[in-house]
């Protein structure tokens, strides 16, 4: 009898240990080939280089800190907001949060284009009502927005893009399939018309000598030059876009930090410009909102398509059709930013980050690089002499563990510059300024 028990568990046992065994190799089997639907891939995703610029940089940082687990890594990458949400602007998302919980106070769904209160006050407080609050569309972000402006705008059209740029512009360009392929020895993506912006021209592209763009995506402070477009090279590019026809869309995301007297903070302070532009604007460097998620963009009702349709019809569809309306939580946030207090908030928010790119532009230029940005920008971008602006961004994460974003990742025309973000706490901005003169000091 135990003789026969003992067997029965041992054939058990096998059993279930082969089950096992070809269950595993079965997944093995099915995760090695791993089965592919018939759906066809959109072609356009298999002209994009590589992965988006931040999570790259991300990806970089965290296999250096998988090898040196004790590294003490200081970020001046992505330019992501450091500092804690100001009192009076907080109580705004706190108060939009607890009316949730009333019944009075409750609310579901808004309208699409947001708030109306948030609206008339953004057009009011903002841009002094040189626009309506009509043509104002909240959402969640000036990133979103400039990717359903390619929806909306289409595969039919060309874009123009100061090179270098922030990447969103080439990358949805490329997905909405505007482009061609990318050329390997030039960097640049066919049909996309690529606009030098440099040193040498100030950081502002000549428009007259080159191909007509449909679509003008222009940043103005500059991510990543730091670059700030003047009240006379606005006033060309709207007369430039009247007479041939074109489109802007300004991004006016670090408006704020323009400090400069007399600097325009909006493509709307320029005259006739509601016939030629689209801005696109965001709270997210204002007031410490990358992570809440609140932003605007401006159809002026002039700007009409070719066949005379209002584009604010046509932006309406989308936003109604693909976006259910900003967080009732954080439109009142936003509210709290357009009350004086809430103003008063940004202003120190802004010139802590202004101070932190003092701290940088000044440690680069005393260590003889030539550097751009940083007075009316919060990034600066440091001239790398002909050096490789990957190299250079690897060889200070392994020597100084210091993290940056390369030239290179925001356009062919990035080559040989470092970008630095001021969105930082202070004491990593100064710790970064003390490696960088440990790490490039002159032999003695
Ligand atoms: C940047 O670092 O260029 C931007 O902060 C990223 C973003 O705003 O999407």
């Amino acid at each position: 009898m135990r003789f026969l028990l003992i067997c029965i568990t041992v054939s058990f046992l096998v059993h279930i240990s082969s089950a096992f065994t070809l269950g595993a190799a079965r997944y093995v089997r099915t995760s090695a080939l791993s089965m592919s639907s018939s759906v066809k891939r959109n072609a356009n995703f298999g002209k994009l280089q590589a992965g988006y610029l931040f999570p790259e940089i991300g990806r970089r940082r965290n296999e250096y800190l998988a090898k040196n687990p004790n590294a003490e890594i200081v970020s001046l990458g992505i330019g992501d907001t450091t500092q804690p949400i100001p009192p009076h602007i907080l109580s705004g998302l706190v108060k939009g949060a607890s009316q949730l919980g009333t019944k009075e106070g409750y609310s579901g769904y808004g309208a699409e284009q947001g708030n109306r209160m948030l609206r008339e006050k953004i057009a009011s407080t903002l841009y002094n009502d040189l626009i309506g609050p009509d043509e104002v569309f909240c959402s969640d972000g000036a990133k979103c927005d400039i990717s359903r402006l390619q929806m909306m705008f289409g595969s039919e059209v060309t874009s123009g893009v100061q090179d270098p740029s922030y990447p969103v512009y080439v990358d949805t360009s490329v997905m909405v399939g505007q482009t061609g392929l990318i050329n390997d020895n030039t960097k640049q993506f066919e049909n996309i018309v690529y606009m030098p912006c440099n040193p040498s021209n100030g950081f502002w592209p000549d428009f007259e000598s080159l191909p007509r763009a449909d679509v003008y995506y222009i940043c103005s402070p500059n991510n990543p030059t730091g670059a700030v477009a003047t009240r006379d090279q606005l006033t060309k590019l709207v007369s430039f876009c009247k007479k041939q026809g074109s489109i802007v869309v300004f991004d006016a995301a670090y408006a704020p930090f323009i400090r400069t007297p007399g600097v325009p903070k909006s493509i709307y302070e320029i005259e006739g410009s509601k016939e030629v532009a689209i801005e696109v604007n965001s709270f997210s460097k204002y007031a410490g909102f990358t992570g809440v998620r609140l932003g605007w963009t401006i159809v002026p009702n002039d700007l009409k398509f070719s066949d005379g349709t209002p584009v604010r019809q046509d932006w309406n569809r989308v936003m109604t059709t693909t976006f259910n309306g900003a967080s009732n939580i954080v439109q009142s946030g936003g509210l709290a930013i357009l009350d004086d207090e809430g103003q008063k908030e940004v202003e120190t928010l802004i010139d802590y980050y202004l101070e932190n790119a003092k701290i940088l532009r000044e440690c680069m230029l005393e260590l003889g690089f030539k550097v751009h940005g940083g007075t009316d920008a919060p990034y600066i971008f440091v001239e790398l002499d002909g050096k490789s602006s990957w190299d250079t961004f690897s060889e200070l994460l392994e020597s100084t563990q210091v993290v940056t974003i390369p030239g290179a990742g925001f356009g062919p025309g990035g080559e040989g510059f470092l970008r630095m973000s001021a969105f930082a706490p202070r004491e990593s901005c100064i710790e970064a300024t003390k490696r960088f003169k440990e790490y490039y000091k002159k032999p003695s």
